[in-house]
């Protein structure tokens, strides 16, 4: 099982089953523990497809998907669970209650680190507010929690759950952005020393990463930070100034 949690795409083609045309076409990168990896582009460009080939949804037709040198195809269900924490576009809740919802990737969890989650998560007055609080029942087609909730509980669930890896597929844009910077300023904290992927639309949410990956078409367009891309990559000057 890995330790670290650098994750390695070489050379990466994919494409969903009876589809005629990859969506992923010779993708390669690295990205390294204790450092920000954001990915960026346009609708359709494959940044969710991409993400999960990394959390092992799917495999790659050609190349390879590895975590510190071990092909993810080599790792079962629960050491990938323990391994990588996908927080998704269209975040889900299990049916049952916050709390178990929390305690999903690490069910020994106390109540005051599922707390300490949802603190970071920005998660913790709504759930306050429940007559029930962590034991207030949730359903996935449920309304007694609105979509925002939904992503901070799955944020949170994350966090319990430790991953060496984190991938949060496009979680801080339906946030206002005084709510993204608090929580993306604890998350800094709560997920030091792992590697954190992060698909953004916002410039503000990417603009600190380490490295920034520009795709467009299922390929990668361009790589690099802030600055250097705004030097050298128009598809991105382009994103920033949309
Ligand atoms: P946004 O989330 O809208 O910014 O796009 P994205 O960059 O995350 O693109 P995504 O990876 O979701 O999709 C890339 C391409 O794959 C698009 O052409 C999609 O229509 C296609 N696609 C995505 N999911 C599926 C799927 O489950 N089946 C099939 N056949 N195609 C899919
Ligand atoms: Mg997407």
């Amino acid at each position: 099982v890995p330790t670290a949690g650098r994750v390695e795409l070489r050379d990466v083609t994919f494409g969903y089953p009876g589809a005629e045309r990859p969506v992923l076409d010779g993708v390669s990168f690295v990205a390294e523990p204790g450092q920000t990896t954001a990915i960026i582009g346009s609708t359709g460009a494959g940044k969710t497809t991409l993400l999960s080939l990394v959390s092992r949804q799917y495999d790659p037709q050609q190349g390879s998907v590895a975590i510190d040198g071990v092909s993810v195809s080599d790792l079962g269900r629960h050491e990938m669970a323990s391994v990588v924490g996908l927080i998704p576009q269209k975040p889900y809740l299990f049916s049952g209650t916050i709390g178990s919802n929390l305690r999903f990737g690490r069910p020994e969890a106390t109540d005051a680190e599922l707390w300490e989650a949802l603190r970071v998560a920005q998660g913790a007055d709504f759930v306050r507010e429940k007559t029930h609080g962590l034991d207030e029942r949730v359903s996935q087609g449920g309304t007694n929690v609105s979509g925002g909730q939904r992503q901070r509980l799955c944020i949170a669930r994350a966090l319990v759950a430790r991953p060496r890896v984190y991938l949060f597929d496009d979680s801080f844009s339906a946030l206002d952005v005084a709510t993204d910077a608090r929580l993306r300023e604890g998350l800094g904290e709560a997920t030091a020393g792992a590697t954190v992927i992060i698909v953004a639309q916002r410039v503000s949410t990417i603009r600190s990463a380490d490295q920034i990956l520009v795709m467009d078409g299922g390929a990668v367009v361009g790589r690099g930070t802030h600055d250097e891309l705004l030097e050298s990559n128009e598809t991105y000057r382009e994103i920033v100034e949309s």
